[in-house]
């Protein structure tokens, strides 16, 4: 297993061991949150849990672990999901596993949500990876023009990408698209979030502001639990 591997595993195993029987756990998604999943069951608990995608409810109910429909059971108690990176007050950037908006609305649904990471995704200001933005198919490419306008008023000058798969646009679980947009230093997340959302046809982005409550990070030394 390679260092980085090994740091998302520690984070993911200390991260399990925050869940008691009896809670609704939402399960993010990528490789980080496939690690927690497999760490949650194989402690055998007493839950239920919400999948913020098709493949980790998969992974979830192949380990035996009763998955439910976000808004089937009471409030989620904690939610537990990965990030591509992480900014100062726990403002974060997600999305390049494509599950952005069933993310954040497992997030905004969550009474707790912790974030588990290897070391390398933290940085001192967001923006080093590109921010993923959902689109709907339906004329994304016009959306995707209007985009580049709402980034421009942010003195962000960049054109998003459509993200590819095997040579086609990838689809999320929704059937909307992606563009990927390499924004460079994020100096106001807030109003960069406000500039994207306000774009008819985009669905969702990848900045999650205020919405971690604590982060779990990998470390060679250990696992560091950080706070917004
Ligand atoms: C999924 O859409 C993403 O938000 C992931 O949580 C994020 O990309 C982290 O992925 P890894 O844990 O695989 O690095």
């Amino acid at each position: 297993m390679s260092d980085v591997d090994a740091q998302k595993r520690a984070a993911a195993e200390a991260a399990a061991e925050l869940v008691q029987s009896g809670m609704v756990v939402g399960l993010g998604t990528g490789s980080t949150a496939a690690w927690f999943v497999k760490a949650l069951g194989a402690r055998g608990l007493d839950i239920t849990c919400v999948a913020t995608s098709i493949a980790t409810g998969e992974l979830a109910a192949s380990l035996g672990m009763k998955v439910a429909e976000l808004g089937e059971t009471r409030e989620i108690d904690l939610t537990v999901d990965g990030a591509d990176e992480i900014g100062p007050g726990l403002a974060l950037i997600k999305g390049a596993g494509g599950a952005l908006l069933r993310e954040k609305l497992v997030w905004e649904a969550s009474k707790r949500c912790v974030v588990i990471a290897d070391a390398a995704k933290r940085v001192p200001v967001l923006g080093r990876f590109a921010l993923p933005i959902e689109v709907v198919a339906f004329g994304h490419r016009t959306t995707a023009l209007r985009i580049c306008d709402a980034l421009a008023e942010c003195d962000i000058g960049t054109a998003p990408r459509l993200r590819l798969r095997e040579g086609q646009p990838y689809r999320t679980d929704g059937g909307n698209v992606i563009y990927d947009a390499p924004c460079g230093r994020i100096r106001d997340p807030a109003a960069l979030a406000a500039a994207v959302k306000s774009v008819t046809g985009v669905v969702e982005h990848g900045l999650f502001l205020d919405l971690a409550d604590a982060a779990l990070v990998g470390t060679p030394e250990g696992v560091t639990q950080l706070e917004p």
